[in-house]
């Protein structure tokens, strides 16, 4: 259901008056319904400005959909009387029947993944699901370079340069798509790193940054030090203004709750209170020293202005 809650906003605010005030925005991946109070609840108590995503992926992994999502987080709001500035936010998606589905279900960003494809494709994609988007007062991220994972081996070449955005097609993507904000490939990945270590290449974001002044997005946020994190946040002329977390929540979840592998969400709905508390607990946790030691954004709700 859809809520007018004034600290609901779309990315396209959210990332804006974070960057009034100085500070990135984590988007945090619930990953399972049961998980979103939890991060909901870190968020309040710390004061800070939060975003809530989940992806085409994770519907499909956890087998839970857009609606079912909105509809958690939306009682969630209510039920707890949340007031930081809060953003629903569709990750990752590559299918334009998702996106509408998110957008009816409330969401008020998503994301369109055409990084894939060559780059005239990958303009002409992003820019439809941006009319269609602005048009429901949604807002939208793209890619543009590719993310790569974090437990692959590069496949073609020594290194993965090769994937990294390139600042003088950043630009041109942003111009002729009109996106709100530009996922970038500049060294982090997803996943947790054990090939691979998080190499923030800082001069390809600070030329990508001077060429365009939409705000950019890391993603890959887990495992990457928080002294990266804050230099990138901050670099000279402006750095990044949202980070997505996903990985060290559900391994917080998980090992709290002692298993190995991931369940559907439905198996998590069914857990007895008592069983999936410890879980509830590590992803509080966790996302608190995120928003505290990561982000810094503890604290800044009240400087959004609501
Ligand atoms: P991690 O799982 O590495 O935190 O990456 C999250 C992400 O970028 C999702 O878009």
């Amino acid at each position: 259901m859809l809520t007018k809650a004034p600290n609901l906003l779309t990315l396209q605010t959210m990332l804006a008056r974070a960057r009034a005030v100085g500070c990135a925005v984590g988007s945090f991946a619930p990953r399972y319904t049961p998980v979103i109070a939890p991060v909901l609840r870190a968020a309040q108590r710390a004061a800070s400005p939060l975003i809530v995503q989940i992806s085409q992926n994770e519907f499909g992994w956890y087998d839970v959909t857009a609606a079912e999502f909105a509809a958690v987080f939306f009682e969630q709001l209510r039920s707890q009387g949340i007031s930081v500035p809060v953003t629903l936010h569709l990750d990752h998606t590559r299918d334009f029947a998702v996106i509408k589905d998110a957008i009816a279900a409330g969401f008020t960003s998503v994301m369109i993944d055409a990084s894939d494809k060559p780059l005239e494709e990958n303009i002409a994609i992003t820019r439809e699901v941006v009319a269609y988007a602005h048009a429901h007062g949604v807002s939208v991220e793209a890619e543009l370079g590719r993310i790569g994972k974090a437990d692959q081996e590069n496949i073609e070449t020594e290194d993965d340069t090769e994937l990294y955005t390139d600042p003088r097609e950043a630009r041109r993507f942003v111009d002729e798509t009109g996106v709100d904000a530009l996922a970038v490939s500049v060294g982090t990945v997803h996943g947790v790193y054990k090939v691979k270590q998080a190499r923030i290449d800082f001069e390809r974001l600070a030329a990508i940054r001077a060429e365009t002044s939409v705000p950019l997005v890391l993603h890959g946020g887990s495992g990457v030090p928080p002294a990266d994190i804050q230099r990138a946040i901050h670099l000279p002329g402006g750095g990044v203004t949202k980070i997505n977390i996903a990985t060290d929540l559900e391994n917080a979840f998980l090992a709290a709750l002692g298993r190995e592998k991931r369940m559907l969400n439905a198996e998590c709905v069914a857990l007895a209170p008592d069983e999936i508390a410890p879980g509830l607990d590590a992803v509080q946790q966790t996302v608190t020293d995120k928003i505290k030691t990561f982000l810094q954004s503890d604290g800044r709700a009240q400087d959004f202005g609501l």
